[in-house]
């Protein structure tokens, strides 16, 4: 495999709203990054992601953008952004926007245009359809809830959105859109971004002609999952695109990419893929159902287990995943893969160990280095998630209660990784001194930066150690490039695998168990050297490893 310069790193992703509030505002900002830019220096990011800062009218948080050429004044100027990759550039960190060109905004000049003339020009940058009799062109069931399609007001057509209704799709049939797209890409990666983070971008590809599918669910409606199944010739976009903006800049790329079967692999990150890499999404997707959260599942520690070998095996095969326990879409890693109780620190360090030693570009979202957990005890009122408000409402239309709903919810809403930042004790977690867009997390009084930074056995002083090991000479080889052997994989509530390196193999172990369990492990010898552990000590006796209650080692053989 190809070495790339950014393989050997570790990423993190910005939420900019929840991350820090500079002015006051109570919404986090470009310059509240800048200021914390040594903090994350500090932890050993190399790679930064930063969630969209474009203007929006937040229907979606900035994933509908209004204008790509612009920041949002709640987020701060374009000169804010300028400094951004001048400090950034300066700390060895690069630079990584969200690509968000499945929608735009409904506030986006073009679908400004496209309204007043549906025929016209830029009617055709988007997919605007007659409604027959009144009824939808399809019965297809949008990723927020309800339908893809809105009536445009005084006409008898509609348009198509398969998020949000601010959020009108792109007509990616239309050169003209392609074109404007890749100027805009071209025009971001020549002002010195690394690249990008993709969203969405799996829905680009419509099966056309628009037409129902079988319904996958009591309202008639067929969920998107089911519908892109039908839409071929996504590649011919994909490679387009890559051909026309990323490839001359050598772009890093990411993509948010579901359900790409083995043999597609190759194409999307495999040599000259459409992407560098793509989001490992096997666990995150695991226990999840097409029909929405009330329908889902948590998944176990085996199961958590499971899909990341399987992950492994597919990312040995070809290309090099990206690895995550959550990001700003979904519940804290810590309050999903984990046990209730395996719900403290070294819960949180046996999790973080078990992902971040495995093979693939570690991301570590925004506040997962405190181990910052799910807020939990939602009122509806205090939700903004747009997705948490259908899954709400589907809730209650299959006569859920509305505690029993709120419940639901509460698990798996996307605000649970939107509270603000937990910086400190002090009103509002630090995050800002006014009111906070967003309600603080409670915990923050036990859970927070300027205590953990202090304190040798933290949750982040663990990641500081993971992350500083990646970039050990001695062991970085096999951490980046070693492939992963997993061993003991029927042993209930026990992940171990090996890493095997050039010369050098490491073995990784955890007990998601909350009793100490004993396994044999022959290959450790007394001469093994632990390079990581959750806990103060260990016991191996002539091959009999036993750990603790969720104890991880990181062992070099
Ligand atoms: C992606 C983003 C998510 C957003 C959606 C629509 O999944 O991560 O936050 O709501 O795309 O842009
Ligand atoms: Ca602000």
């Amino acid at each position: 495999m190809e070495k790339k310069w950014w393989h050997g790193k570790t990423a993190y992703q910005i939420y900019p709203k929840s991350f820090y509030d500079s002015n006051g505002d109570g919404i986090g900002d470009l310059p509240g990054i800048i200021e914390k830019l040594d903090y994350l220096q500090e932890l050993g990011i190399e790679i930064l992601w930063i969630s969209p800062v474009y203007v929006s009218p937040c229907a979606d948080q900035g994933y509908d953008i209004a204008d790509y050429y612009g920041i949002d004044p709640k987020f701060g100027t374009m000169e804010d952004m300028d400094r951004l990759l001048e400090e950034t550039k300066k700390r060895g960190i690069a630079v990584l926007m969200d690509l968000v060109v499945n929608h735009c905004s409904d506030e986006h000049e073009w679908f400004r245009k496209a309204l007043e003339d549906p025929d016209g020009e830029y009617g055709k940058y988007f997919y605007i359809e007659d409604m027959k009799d009144g009824a939808l062109p399809t019965n297809w069931s949008g990723y927020f809830g309800g339908d893809v399609w809105e009536p445009i007001p005084g006409t008898d057509k509609c348009y198509l959105h398969v998020f949000h209704k601010k959020q009108p799709d792109l007509n990616w049939e239309n050169p003209k859109v392609r074109e404007e797209i890749y100027n805009m890409v071209n025009w971001w990666l020549d002002k010195g971004l690394a690249g990008f983070r993709v969203d969405a971008i799996v829905n680009i590809k419509k099966p056309l002609p628009f037409t129902s599918y079988p319904a996958d669910r009591d309202d008639g409606r067929s969920s998107m999952d089911q519908v892109l199944k039908h839409a071929s010739g996504i590649g011919e976009f994909l490679g387009e695109l890559r051909d026309r903006t990323f490839a001359s800049h050598d772009a890093f790329t990411i993509g948010e990419v579901f359900n790409v079967s083995d043999d597609e692999m190759a194409d999307y990150i495999g040599e000259n893929g459409y992407f560098s890499s793509m989001f490992d999404f096997r666990q995150t997707l695991e226990g999840k159902s097409i029909l929405g959260w009330l329908d889902s599942r948590i998944p176990s520690p085996d199961d958590y287990k499971r899909c990341c070998f399987e992950s492994q095996a597919q990312g040995e095969a070809c290309g090099y995943l990206a690895n995550i326990i959550e990001n700003h879409d979904e519940p804290r890693g810590v309050s999903h893969y984990l046990p209730k109780h395996a719900q403290h620190e070294t819960g949180k360090k046996l999790l973080a160990t078990m992902y971040f030693m495995q093979k693939g570009l570690p991301f570590i979202y925004q506040g997962q280095e405190l181990g910052m957990e799910n807020k939990g005890d939602w009122t509806i009122e205090e939700i903004d998630d747009c997705s948490t408000h259908g899954e709400y409402q589907r809730c209650l239309e299959a006569g859920c209660s509305e505690e029993r709903a709120l419940e639901i919810v509460s698990h798996y809403s996307r605000d649970n990784a939107r509270t603000p930042f937990q910086w400190d004790d002090s009103a509002q977690a630090g995050f800002t001194n006014g009111t906070p867009w967003l309600v603080v997390n409670e915990t923050y009084k036990k859970i927070n930066a300027a205590e953990q930074v202090t304190r040798a056995d933290s949750v982040l002083s663990y990641y500081k150690k993971m992350i500083a090991l990646r970039k050990n000479p001695q062991y970085a080889e096999t951490i980046v490039y070693g492939k992963t052997e997993p061993i003991m994989t029927e042993e209930h509530d026990i992940m171990a695998y090996f890493r095997r390196g050039e010369g050098r193999d490491l073995f990784v172990i955890g007990n998601f168990d909350c009793i100490s369990r004993t396994v044999e492990v022959s290959e450790m010898t007394a001469k093994a050297k632990v390079l990581l552990n959750n806990c103060e000590d260990f016991e191996l006796s002539e091959g009999m490893l036993t750990l603790k209650p969720h104890q991880a080692l990181v062992v070099a053989l």
